[in-house]
């Protein structure tokens, strides 16, 4: 079964405007990003500030280890301990694996989700940084699941 962006999405949003924790939370600063500390990783070839659309750290067990943590961090709270869902955000399981899963992943990483004017999810691209999105995306691929 594969519960992803549509109905998953509109249940998450009800259910989160229903609580109205959208803006207001992230506004008190309940969901303030956690530091992760990337040094370990290799640099971007392009610079950390030019992102890049896939990847580059598939297969890196450092990079495995510091993507587990950060997103225990800053992702755990909505989208689920271990990435498994429990309902306010989509199950991170079921995203696409190889480039197609990365370009959306990076797009949502980066941006975060508003409708309305309310924040769904908050952008995390300039506060964590590419390398700490690149390493959360090697874990969250290493819980694909297809059922
Ligand atoms: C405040 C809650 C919240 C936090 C924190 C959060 N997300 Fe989300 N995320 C959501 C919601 C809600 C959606 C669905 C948004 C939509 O469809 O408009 C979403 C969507 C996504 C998607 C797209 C999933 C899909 O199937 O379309 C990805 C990828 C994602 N988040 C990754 C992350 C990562 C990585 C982190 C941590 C760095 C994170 N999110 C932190 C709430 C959150």
């Amino acid at each position: 079964m594969t519960i992803r962006t549509g109905r998953a999405a509109l249940i998450a949003a009800a259910a989160i405007a229903s609580l109205s924790v959208g803006t207001s939370l992230y506004a008190h600063g309940n969901v303030t990003p956690q530091a992760v500390d990337t040094s370990d990783l290799p640099d971007m070839a392009g610079g950390n500030d030019n992102w890049v659309q896939h990847n580059p750290y598939r297969g890196n067990a450092r990079a495995l280890e510091i993507g587990q943590s950060a997103y225990g961090q800053n992702c755990a709270r909505c989208h689920g301990l271990d990435a498994i869902s429990g309902g306010i955000a989509p199950d991170l399981r079921y995203l696409e694996l190889g480039d197609a899963g990365d370009e959306w992943f990076v797009e949502r990483f980066r941006h975060g989700s508003s409708h309305d004017g309310k924040v769904y999810m908050p952008p995390f691209g300039d506060v964590l940084g590419q390398k700490a999105g690149w390493a959360i995306r090697t874990w969250v691929e290493s819980k694909h699941t297809d059922e």
